[in-house]
């Protein structure tokens, strides 16, 4: 386990649940839903890697509060989704029932879709004490780009459309950035874009290494799904298995997917030696995302 990733979970968990709190929603089994999904459980890595990159850059760690909850909303959102019985159709989440389960359909499509409107909410209305306007706006534009039609969700439809299909090496990688590799990008965009910092040279080395980085993260999502356990992963083994999804082992079998994630950790950690910071952390992180069991 990667030291700094419990007090970012304990930090973006106390946000999130403040936010909550402080903001008064009509429908109380909305709220339920919402906050089932996004309070209790989930690894948090996205605001890890907002919180440290952000860090490493000099950002001021209370400007990180609202965009590291805001990924999280959308994460969130997306595995609701995803979750549905018309996308992966999925009984188990975080170690629980998933939000259809739990409550309804209808009430975790709500759910997932007022969680994507707080994650806009979120970033728009943060206190920021060190970001200028330019850089909120982008923010929410680059939360929009990534999440939306080239993004998450374009992902997604890639990847229910090839279900039970051949697909190339190509356009299994495409589908993975598309699905995660956005989120985990904006992730890193959202530390770098809090920072100040404008060094090109030094954005286009964090994005490198977040490509890497969230493909890798995908590539140990599926070997998971066939060599993890239901227990610790908090969702169900095999379950891209028993839909016949599109995945790394499926393509080049386990071994070669295996290598693909150690490939991609290398690619990360290059890119990272470019940069004038201490990027241990990120290294660590890079290391923790395809050794993970869960
Ligand atoms: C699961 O994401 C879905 C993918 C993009 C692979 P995580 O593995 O980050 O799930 P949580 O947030 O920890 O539950
Ligand atoms: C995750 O794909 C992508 C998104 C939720 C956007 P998966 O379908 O592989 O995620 P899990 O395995 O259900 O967490
Ligand atoms: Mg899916
Ligand atoms: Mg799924
Ligand atoms: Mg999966």
């Amino acid at each position: 386990m990667l030291a700094s990733l419990p007090q970012c979970q304990q930090r973006v968990e106390q946000f999130m649940t403040d936010a909550l709190a402080v903001r008064s929603i009509t429908d109380d089994k909305l709220l339920a839903a919402m906050r089932y999904s996004l309070l209790l459980g989930g690894k948090r890595v996205r605001p890890f890697l907002v919180y440290s990159v952000g860090q490493m850059l000099g950002a001021n760690p209370a400007d990180l509060d609202g965009p590291a909850a805001a990924i999280e909303c959308l994460h969130t959102y997306s595995l609701i989704h995803d979750d549905l019985p018309a996308m992966d159709d999925d009984d188990l989440r975080r170690g629980k029932p998933t939000c259809h389960k739990a409550f309804d359909e209808a009430t975790a499509i709500l759910a997932g879709d007022a969680l994507q409107a707080l994650a806009f909410e979120l970033l728009c209305s943060h206190p920021y004490q060190q970001v200028n306007l330019a850089s909120q706006l982008e923010l929410v534009k680059q939360l929009a780009l990534h999440s939306g039609y080239n993004g998450m969700c374009g992902g997604q439809a890639i990847d229910l459309a090839h279900t039970d299909k051949a697909m190339t090496l190509a356009a299994l990688e495409n589908m993975h950035q598309l699905k995660t590799g956005a989120l985990i990008e904006t992730s890193v965009r959202f530390g770098w874009l809090c920072s100040g910092k404008t060094d090109e040279n030094e954005l286009t080395a964090l994005i490198t290494y977040a490509r890497a980085l969230g493909l890798a993260f995908q590539v140990q999502d599926d070997i998971l799904d066939i060599e993890g356990d239901t227990a610790t992963l908090g969702k169900p083994q095999g379950s891209d298995l028993e839909a016949n999804k599109a995945t790394y082992p499926k393509l080049l079998g386990l071994e070669a997917a295996k290598a693909k994630a150690q490939m991609l950790l290398a690619e990360a950690k290059d890119a990272l030696s470019v940069l004038p910071y201490d990027t241990s952390e990120l290294s660590a992180f890079a290391h923790y995302v395809i050794a993970r069991s869960f």
